[in-house]
C-alpha cells in the first residue's frame, strides 16, 4: 500500500495541521430574546441555556458575550399579545421595546455589531410575517410596513437589517427607504432561502409569535427545492443584499454549499432554535455528548461554506474553547 490516508491522522499535532476547517468566535451570531420589565432572565424552557432578558439583565448578557470575544448578536423582541395588532403597528414605534433595546446595546457596547430582523410576526395579532387578508399574505402591502420597520431600527443604531419574511422585493424596497433617508451604511442580510420548516418551533414559544391560522408555505420554501435558492439568491443580490442566509443550517448543508458556489457574496447560516434544542434534549437524555455534538454541528455548517452562523450556541462554544 503506497496510499496509507491514516498516515495524517495519527496524532493529534498532525491532524491538526491538515484541518482544513477552523471555527473562530468572529464567525458567530448570537440571538437575544427581550422581554418588558426589569431585572428578568427567563429561560426558555425549549431551549436550555437560553433566556429571555429585560433590558437591564440583556446588557449584562452581552457584556459577558463581549468579554468572551463574541461581538454580533441578533436581539429578537417578546411582544405582549395586548400590543399586537393586523398591520403589526407596534414594530415601527420607535419608541418600542426594539428600537430602545437597540439603542441601549449601542449606547453601552458602540463596537458590537447588531443583525437586526425584519418581519412582522412577533408584532402581528396574526402570528403571521407579512398582513393577513381573508386568509391570504399580502405581498406589496407588507413591503410598506418591513419598510417602516427596517428605518426605524436603523435610526436607533442598528448595523445590518435583516429581512426574514420572505415577501418578493424586499431586499430592493427596503435598501431604498434606507437610502432615501440618507441610512445606506446599514447593511442587509437578506433570509434569502428561508424554509418552510418544523425546526422553528422553539422560537415561536420564545416569542408566542407562532401563526393563529395556517401555516408558512405562501411565503417560506418548500424544503424539497433547492434551485429555488438560486432564484431567490439572485434576487436578493441585484436587489441590494450585502450577505445571503440560508435557513434552517443543518437540514440545509446542501443549499449553504449551492449558494457558497454561485455568490460572491458572504454567506451567513441560521443553525436554528429546533437544531439547538434537539442537541440539547439529547444531551440532557445523556443519548449524546452534548459539546461534541455543538462543535461537530457548528462545523459541518462551516465545512459546508457558511462565512457566518447565527447560533443559540455561540456564547456556550465561547465558554468551551476559553477551558
Ligand atoms: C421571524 C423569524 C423566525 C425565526 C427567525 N426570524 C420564525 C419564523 O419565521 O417562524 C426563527 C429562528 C429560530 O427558529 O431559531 N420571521
Amino acid at each position: 500500500m503506497t496510499r496509507r490516508p491514516r498516515r495524517n491522522r495519527q496524532s493529534e499535532v498532525i491532524r491538526n495541521m491538515v484541518e482544513e476547517t477552523t471555527l473562530g468566535l468572529n464567525d458567530f451570531i448570537f440571538p437575544l430574546f427581550i422581554i418588558e420589565g426589569q431585572n428578568k432572565k427567563i429561560e426558555i424552557s425549549s431551549m436550555p441555556g437560553i433566556n429571555r432578558f429585560s433590558i437591564d439583565t440583556l446588557l449584562e448578557e452581552v457584556n459577558s458575550c463581549v468579554e468572551l470575544g463574541v461581538k454580533a448578536f441578533a436581539p429578537f423582541a417578546s411582544i405582549p399579545e395586548q400590543l399586537k395588532d393586523k398591520m403589526a403597528t407596534e414594530s415601527h414605534n420607535p419608541d418600542g421595546l426594539f428600537p430602545r433595546a437597540i439603542r441601549e446595546i449601542k449606547k453601552n457596547f458602540p463596537d458590537v455589531v447588531l443583525m437586526t430582523d425584519v418581519a412582522l410576526d412577533p408584532y402581528s395579532s396574526d402570528g403571521h410575517d407579512g398582513i393577513v387578508e381573508n386568509g391570504e399574505i399580502l405581498n406589496d402591502e407588507t413591503l410598506e410596513v418591513l419598510g417602516k420597520m427596517a428605518l426605524v431600527q436603523a435610526q436607533a443604531g442598528t448595523d445590518i437589517v435583516g429581512p426574514s419574511d420572505m415577501m418578493d422585493g424586499r431586499v430592493g424596497y427596503i435598501r431604498k427607504v434606507l437610502d432615501d433617508a440618507g441610512y445606506n451604511k446599514v447593511g442587509i442580510m437578506s433570509y434569502t432561502a428561508k424554509y418552510a420548516s418544523s425546526f422553528y418551533g422553539p422560537f415561536r414559544d420564545a416569542l408566542d409569535s407562532a401563526p393563529k391560522k395556517g401555516d408558512k408555505k405562501t411565503y417560506q420554501m418548500n424544503f424539497a427545492n433547492s434551485r429555488e435558492a438560486l432564484i431567490e439568491a439572485e434576487l436578493d443580490t441585484q436587489e441590494g443584499a450585502d450577505f445571503l442566509m440560508v435557513k434552517p443550517a443543518l437540514a440545509y448543508l446542501d443549499i449553504i454549499k449551492l449558494l457558497r458556489e454561485n455568490s460572491h457574496l458572504p454567506i451567513a447560516a441560521y443553525n436554528i432554535s429546533g437544531e439547538y434544542a434537539m442537541v440539547k434534549a439529547a444531551a440532557q437524555n445523556g443519548w449524546i455528548d452534548g459539546e461534541k455534538a455543538m462543535v461537530e454541528v457548528l462545523t459541518s455548517i462551516k465545512r459546508a461554506g457558511a462565512d457566518v452562523i447565527l447560533t443559540y450556541f455561540a456564547k456556550e462554544y465561547a465558554q468551551f474553547i476559553r477551558r
